[in-house]
């Protein structure tokens, strides 16, 4: 009887780093079904568990993220080694759906738990001088099996623009559906963009760097061509090797058109109002 109650409660699932406890339910909502919680987490791109969508479901499963801390450095007033706990528990969290479009042209519908990442911003006081928020994912390659071949270069890091970063969408995201989160889905903590393209949304960050150089983001060093640093969801560029107008909802059989800012426009376009998104795509 207790192994049955410890199994079915999901704050004590093997690697939670993170009791959820009490979140605001339906903070933002979407008229759009849900992807069912087997395929957002049996279908996944986590090259660190390997490259197959498959993968990472069975190579993450023992991934331990207890005493997860993060470092926070650079141009702020709070540098130093946070525990996941410090960074995240002075605020609510929030329950939030969102699309999730992969640039491989399929899509999700999401139930993520998080905080916003600009709380955690304002409370780490950037100076003057951060202009954009770098991030990196643990590099353990005997944690991280997937590290061992150089598919990419380790560890992935991605960026934001700072006004990108305290955007109100942009979410640090610790749960989906109402528990921690999977390992295969970037436990214990990782970024969600929803207006761009799903590589920007880093898994299992480690370091948080304020800048004032736009840094390296790994799909850019890997291909420039293909992944530029602002990767927004655009219908109207196309990936060099594949169309970016339509995309398949996972699930669904017809193609869907994709909308630009994956239909964040009205909370989104202004910060890109004077730049040129084909030149910067
Ligand atoms: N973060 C890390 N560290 N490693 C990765 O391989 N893949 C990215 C992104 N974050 C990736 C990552 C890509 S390409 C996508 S589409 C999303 O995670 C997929 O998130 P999901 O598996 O939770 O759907």
């Amino acid at each position: 009887m207790i192994g049955t109650t410890l199994l079915l409660n999901p704050w004590l699932t093997a690697g939670a780093s993170l009791r959820i406890g009490d979140y605001r339910k339906n903070v933002i909502t979407l008229d759009e079904e849900m992807t069912p919680e087997d395929d957002v987490t049996r279908y996944n791109n986590f090259y660190e568990f390997g490259t197959g969508k498959t993968d990472p479901a069975r190579y993450a499963k023992d991934f331990n993220t207890d005493d997860w801390k993060i470092t926070v450095g650079g141009e702020c007033e709070k540098p130093g080694e946070y525990s996941l706990e410090d960074l995240v528990r002075p605020f609510e969290i929030e329950e939030r759906v969102y699309r999730l479009r992969c640039v491989e042209a399929w899509s999700m519908v999401i139930p993520w738990l998080g905080v916003p990442l600009e709380s955690i911003i304002k409370s780490l006081q950037p100076t003057s001088k951060a202009k954009y928020v770098a991030f990196k994912t643990l590099h353990d390659p005997l944690r991280m099996p997937g590290q061992n071949r150089s598919v990419l270069r380790w560890p992935y890091r991605e960026g934001l623009r700072l006004d990108e970063a305290t955007n109100p969408l942009t979410l640090l995201a610790v749960g989906m559906y109402g528990k921690t989160m999977p390992n295969q889905n970037g436990a214990p903590v990782r970024l969600v963009i929803p207006w761009k393209y799903g590589f920007k949304s880093i898994k299992s960050i480690v370091s948080i760097d304020f800048v004032e150089q736009q840094p390296e983001t790994t799909w850019n060093i890997s291909n420039p061509r293909e992944y530029g640093f602002y990767s927004n969801v655009n219908p109207a560029v196309d990936h060099p090797r594949w169309s970016q107008k339509k995309e398949r909802r996972i699930g669904d059989i017809f193609k869907r058109k994709t909308l630009m800012f994956n239909g964040y426009g009205e909370e989104v376009a202004h910060l890109y109002n004077d730049m040129d998104l084909r030149a910067n795509y």
